[in-house]
C-alpha cells in the first residue's frame, strides 16, 4: 500500500518508528519556520511536522499543501514535547517529524468546510456528499451502520439463518404506498414494480423450507416523505417457520439487546422491553408508538365529567364519546398566546377544542390550591375541589397545565396522543441517551376507512387473526384482533411482524373483506395462494428498519443524515440529478411516449 500506517493508530509506545502516512490535509499551521500539517485519513488524525532544517525538501512540498489535497509523508514517531500533547485526539500524545512528503493529488477548494462540524445548507451537502461524507460525524454514523449491520448479520447466522437475496424487479407488492413502476422492454407496456418489502417473497421462502431466512433489503415505496422516511430504505428482513409470536418477540429482544449494549454502551436501555397491547397503548398515550421515556400519561376523565355542570364534559359524554386529559409539566407559565396555539394545535388535529386548566403559582402540591392558582376559560364551570381531583387524576402539581379534550375517542386519543409528543419535545423531556424499546401487540386486523367505506388492513393482508377471532372475519371485521406486532422505540415504530396466514381457504376470506375478487386474488397474489397449497409451513416473522435505528442510536433527528446517498424531501438526488430526462431512443425502445396533458 501507500501507507504504513492509519492516521488514528500512532501511540506514544510508537516513538522511534519510521512510518509512511496517506491522506488528506485535515488543518495547516504556519509557526514561524515549522509548517505543522494535521493529516486524516478514515482513522483519524496525526500531527506532522515539517522542519526545513531536518527535512528541507519535505518543507518545501509543504508549503505548498492546501486544504483537503491527498498527500503521503514518510518520518519519524516522536513524543510530543512535555505540555504541547493534545488530550482531545487519539493521537495526541506523538507526531510526526517529516522526513519525505509528496503530493498524490490536489484539491479545488472545497465549498464548506471539511475540518468543522459547522451548520452547512442540505442541499449543498447532498450536491458534494462526497466531501461531506468525509466530515466525522458522517464518517462515525457510516462506521456505527456497518457495525449494526454486521452484528445482525453474525447474530442471525449463529442461529441459523440464512441470508437470502430477493429480486428488485418483481410485480407489485402492496405495502400500502405507490409503487415504482419499471417498463419492460421486451413486453412493451407491461412493467415491474420494486418491492414495497420482499413480504411475499419471504413467504415463499418459508414453503420452499428454508426455515429461517434474513435479508438486509432494500424497500421502495413512493409515498410523501418525511424526516423518518425514505423512497427507498432498508430493512432487517426476517421470517421464520413453526414459529408463535413470542418466538419472533424474544429473537427480536435479545438481538436489539445484546446489539446495542456492545455497540452503543453508552445508550441507558431498559429491559426488559416492555409489552403493551394496541388498547392499552392508545388509552394511555393516545398513539400505537409511544415515547416511553417520560410520563404524562392519559387519564379517563369521563367518570368525572359525567357528573359535572360542564356541558362540554356532559355532552361529549353523553354522545357516546370520552373526557381525557394529562398535565404537562410547568406549563402553567405559558402566556396567553401560546395556550391559545395549542388550542388550534388540537383543533387542527380534528378536536372541536382543548380545555386547558393552568395551575399557576410557586410549584407545589395540590392541597394549597385555591382559586387564585386556576386560569382556565373553564374556571367557572368547575369548582376548586373539582380542579382539585382532575389534578390528582392527571397526576399534576401547581406550575402544570391540565390539558383535556373531549370528543369522540378516537379523535380525543389522537389529539391528545399528538399533544403529547409535541410538548415531550418541546419541554425536552426525554433523555437523549436513553433508549425505551416496547412491543405494541395485538392490533386490530382490518380497520375501516370511512371515506371508501372499505376495510383496509392495519398491518398487511397476510397477517394471520388471533385464536377465537377467525369467526369473525366476515361478521364483525372490527372486532377481529391479529397476530401482529410492532417494536417501538422512543416514540418511533422501528418494525412490524406478524404471524402469516398459511391456509389458502382463510387466505381468501381476508382478501375478499379488503375487497379484492377472485380474478384479482389471482392476478396480484396468485403465487402465494398457489403455493400455500403445496404444504406451506406455520410461519411469522418481522422487519425492523435499519434507518431509524441508526437515527435512533446516532441522536440524529434526520433520516437523510444516516444514509450515505439519500434523497431529499422532494425525492431528487441533487448529487446525480436523479431523476431524470432520457432519450426519446430510450422511450421508443420501450415503447413508450410521454404525455404531459395530464400533468
Ligand atoms: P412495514 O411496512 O411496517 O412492514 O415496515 C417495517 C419497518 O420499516 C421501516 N419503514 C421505513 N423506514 C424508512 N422509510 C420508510 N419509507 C419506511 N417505511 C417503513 C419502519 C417500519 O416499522 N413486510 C412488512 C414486515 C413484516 O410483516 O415482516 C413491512 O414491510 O421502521
Amino acid at each position: 500500500m501507500l501507507k504504513t500506517t492509519s492516521c488514528g493508530s500512532l501511540r506514544s509506545e510508537d516513538a522511534g518508528r519510521s512510518v509512511t502516512l496517506a491522506g488528506w490535509v485535515h488543518r495547516r499551521r504556519d509557526h514561524g519556520s515549522l509548517i505543522f500539517i494535521d493529516i486524516r485519513d478514515r482513522d483519524g488524525l496525526t500531527q506532522v511536522v515539517f522542519n526545513p532544517e531536518v527535512a528541507p525538501d519535505a518543507h518545501a512540498v509543504a508549503e505548498s499543501f492546501r486544504g483537503e489535497w491527498v498527500i503521503r509523508v514518510t518520518g519519524e514517531v516522536q513524543a510530543r514535547p512535555q505540555g504541547t500533547e493534545n488530550t482531545g485526539m487519539s493521537t495526541g500524545d506523538i507526531e510526526v517529524i517529516a522526513a519525505e512528503a509528496d503530493v498524490l493529488n490536489e484539491s479545488l477548494t472545497p465549498p464548506f468546510y471539511i475540518n468543522e462540524e459547522t451548520d452547512v445548507d442540505e442541499l449543498l451537502r447532498m450536491r458534494y456528499r462526497y466531501l461531506d461524507l468525509r466530515r466525522s460525524s458522517m464518517r462515525d454514523t457510516m462506521i456505527l451502520r456497518h457495525k449494526v449491520v454486521k452484528f445482525m448479520r453474525d447474530f442471525l447466522d449463529e442461529r441459523g439463518f440464512l441470508e437470502i437475496e430477493t429480486p428488485i424487479l418483481i410485480k407489485s407488492t402492496p405495502e400500502g404506498a405507490r409503487d415504482y413502476l419499471v417498463p419492460s422492454r421486451q413486453y412493451p407496456g407491461s412493467f415491474y414494480a420494486l418491492p414495497q418489502s420482499p413480504q411475499q417473497l419471504k413467504q415463499l421462502l418459508m414453503v420452499a423450507g428454508v426455515e429461517k431466512y434474513f435479508q438486509i433489503a432494500r424497500c421502495f415505496r413512493d409515498e410523501d416523505l418525511r424526516t423518518n422516511r425514505q423512497p427507498e430504505f432498508t430493512q432487517l428482513d426476517l421470517e421464520m417457520s413453526f414459529v408463535e409470536e413470542e418466538d419472533i418477540l424474544s429473537l427480536t429482544e435479545q438481538l436489539y439487546t445484546e446489539m446495542i449494549e456492545t455497540l452503543t454502551p453508552e445508550k441507558k436501555l431498559t429491559k426488559p422491553f416492555p409489552r403493551l397491547t394496541y388498547r392499552e397503548a392508545m388509552d394511555k398515550y393516545g398513539s400505537d408508538k409511544p415515547d416511553l421515556r417520560y410520563g404524562m400519561e392519559l387519564e379517563d376523565l369521563s367518570d368525572f365529567a359525567r357528573k359535572s355542570d360542564f356541558r362540554v364534559f356532559t355532552s361529549a359524554v353523553q354522545n357516546g364519546g370520552v373526557v381525557k386529559g394529562f398535565a404537562a409539566p410547568g406549563l402553567a407559565s405559558y402566556s396567553r398566546r401560546q395556550t391559545d396555539a395549542l388550542i388550534q394545535f388540537a383543533r387542527d388535529r380534528g378536536a372541536t377544542g382543548l380545555v386547558t386548566i393552568a395551575l399557576q403559582g410557586e410549584p407545589g402540591s395540590l392541597e394549597e390550591l385555591t382559586e387564585d392558582n386556576i386560569r382556565s376559560a373553564a374556571s367557572r364551570f368547575l369548582s376548586v375541589e373539582q380542579v382539585r381531583e382532575i389534578g390528582e387524576r392527571t397526576n399534576a402539581a401547581i406550575g402544570d397545565m391540565i390539558l383535556i379534550v373531549a370528543g369522540p375517542e378516537k379523535t380525543t386519543n389522537l389529539v391528545l396522543g399528538e399533544l403529547r409528543h409535541e410538548l415531550g419535545q418541546r419541554l425536552e423531556l426525554a433523555d437523549p441517551d436513553e433508549i425505551k424499546f416496547a412491543f405494541v401487540v395485538d392490533f386490530p386486523l382490518f380497520e375501516h376507512d370511512e371515506e371508501r367505506e372499505a376495510w383496509d388492513a392495519v398491518h398487511h393482508a397476510f397477517t394471520s387473526p388471533k385464536p377465537g377471532y377467525e369467526q369473525y372475519i366476515e361478521s364483525d371485521p372490527g372486532k377481529v384482533l391479529a397476530n401482529c406486532y410492532d417494536l417501538v422505540g422512543n416514540g418511533e415504530e422501528l418494525g412490524s411482524g406478524s404471524i402469516r396466514v398459511h391456509n389458502r381457504a382463510l387466505q381468501e376470506r381476508i382478501f375478499k373483506v379488503l375487497g379484492y375478487d377472485e380474478e384479482q386474488v389471482e392476478e396480484r397474489f396468485g403465487q402465494l395462494v398457489h403455493a400455500f397449497e403445496y404444504g406451506a409451513p406455520p410461519h411469522g416473522g418481522i422487519a425492523p428498519g435499519i434507518d431509524r435505528l441508526i437515527m435512533m442510536l446516532a441522536n440524529r433527528d434526520n433520516i437523510r443524515d444516516v444514509i450515505a446517498f439519500p434523497k431529499t424531501q422532494n425525492g431528487t438526488d441533487p448529487l446525480f440529478g436523479a431523476p431524470g430526462k432520457v432519450d426519446v431512443a430510450q422511450l421508443d425502445e420501450l415503447g413508450l411516449k410521454l404525455d404531459f396533458a395530464k400533468s
